[in-house]
């Protein structure tokens, strides 16, 4: 029998890449979806991509929470904590595509987002902060699943390893990130607006985007110790991906063989980390659509820095996707399950 899946802001950019993934998962079966503004509609009269392929009409929040076993919410962050309460009380495996359960310390929370607080701070404890590849077994067989943020799953990856093996220095870390305007979701925005940022490219949120107390997170349970970063993330005029270029002083005598011995040591097996082979760059061309993260591994010996480049699609390894891998762990199926397809070569 099929697993009744549903999903909460089904008509964002995250919220509709849910959908395309799930409408091919072997699994799963698409139970309801929901849109306030666009209550009563089909979702394909708000995206015409689905037109015969999902002509599912949108419902409220509840209808989906009562019809669902597995329920994502798309929603912008503070809007999750009531649904996650209702999921906990039947049962349902939540998973939270915001960031309302990715930071275990709520003082980070309330101080990055606005003053919120953690109503419920019974229900957060049950939670878990949901980065496959660093974290799986603590997923496995949770209710409540924080979904990793887009640019905290590139750089989380790319940098966790080498921290954890004290290859690189925890305190020379500097983050430089660009992605695709989709980050910024479907709501209109000036900086948004095309010809704003068609053929522009600047850096945003200089050292103070919401994304960095959970890299942070990541990167201290990694090091074993607290963690402080310098993240600037730059808006790409294209529509989806990420690239983070990472800096870090190396410890000791590392070289880009060395590092790329513990990346390809610490994702051996992983499908949806690649490392790539030294001499190659990290692109988001061969990642778009797709649930991988390339990364390449380059090395300054001039000056000992060790230099990552790590390349993600957003809304799927940096949303969608994840989230979807997630609730293949966390149900014990395949974590590939309706995510195998190829990301396009052009
Ligand atoms: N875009 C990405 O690349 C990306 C990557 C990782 C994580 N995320 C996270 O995923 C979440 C959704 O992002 P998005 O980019 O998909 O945003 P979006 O395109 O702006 O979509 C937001 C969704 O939330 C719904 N919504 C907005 N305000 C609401 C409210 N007050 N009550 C109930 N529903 C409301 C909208 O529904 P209606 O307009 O139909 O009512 C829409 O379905 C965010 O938390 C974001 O941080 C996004």
């Amino acid at each position: 029998m099929a697993i009744k899946v549903g999903v909460v802001g089904a008509t964002g950019y995250a919220g509709v890449e849910l959908l395309r993934i799930l409408l091919g998962h072997p699994a799963a079966e698409i139970a309801a979806i929901s849109s306030v503004s666009y209550t009563g509609k089909a979702v394909s009269e708000v995206y015409p991509s689905l037109q015969q392929i999902c002509d599912k009409t949108l419902v409220d929040e509840q209808a989906v929470v009562d019809a669902c076993d597995v329920v994502f919410a798309s929603l912008p962050h503070g809007l999750s904590e009531n649904i996650a309460e209702k999921c906990d009380q039947k049962g349902a495996l939540f998973i939270d595509l915001g960031a309302d359960f990715r930071l275990y310390n709520e003082a980070d929370y309330t101080e990055w987002y606005g003053g919120l607080t953690y109503r419920d701070t019974a229900l957060h404890q049950k939670a878990v902060y949901a980065l496959p590849e660093l974290f799986r077994e603590q997923i496995k067989g949770k209710k409540i699943l924080g979904n990793p943020g887009c640019y905290p799953t590139s750089i989380g990856l790319a940098l966790f390893p080498l921290l954890q093996s004290g290859a690189v220095d925890p305190d020379s870390i500097v983050i430089d990130a660009k992605s695709g305007v989709t980050g910024a979701g479907r709501g209109l925005s000036l900086t948004a607006h095309y010809p704003e940022c068609n053929e522009a490219f600047s850096p945003y949120k200089v050292a103070m985007h919401r994304h960095t107390p959970e890299i942070e997170q990541t990167l201290s349970i990694a090091a074993g110790r607290a963690v402080r970063v310098t993240f600037v993330p730059h808006l790409l005029p294209v529509n989806r991906g990420i690239v983070s270029t990472i800096y870090a002083a190396g410890c000791g005598k590392q070289s880009a063989e060395s590092v790329h011995k513990i990346l390809t040591g610490a994702y051996a097996g992983e499908k949806f980390v690649r490392v790539l082979p030294l001499g190659t760059v990290a692109n988001l061309k061969n990642v778009k659509y797709s649930n991988y993260c390339d990364l390449s591994v380059h090395f300054d010996g001039r000056t000992g820095r060790v230099i990552l480049v790590s390349a993600i699609d957003n809304m799927v390894k940096g949303a969608a996707g994840q989230a979807v891998q997630n609730m293949n762990i966390a149900l014990g199926l395949p974590e590939d399950s309706g995510l195998q397809f190829v990301p396009p070569a052009i």
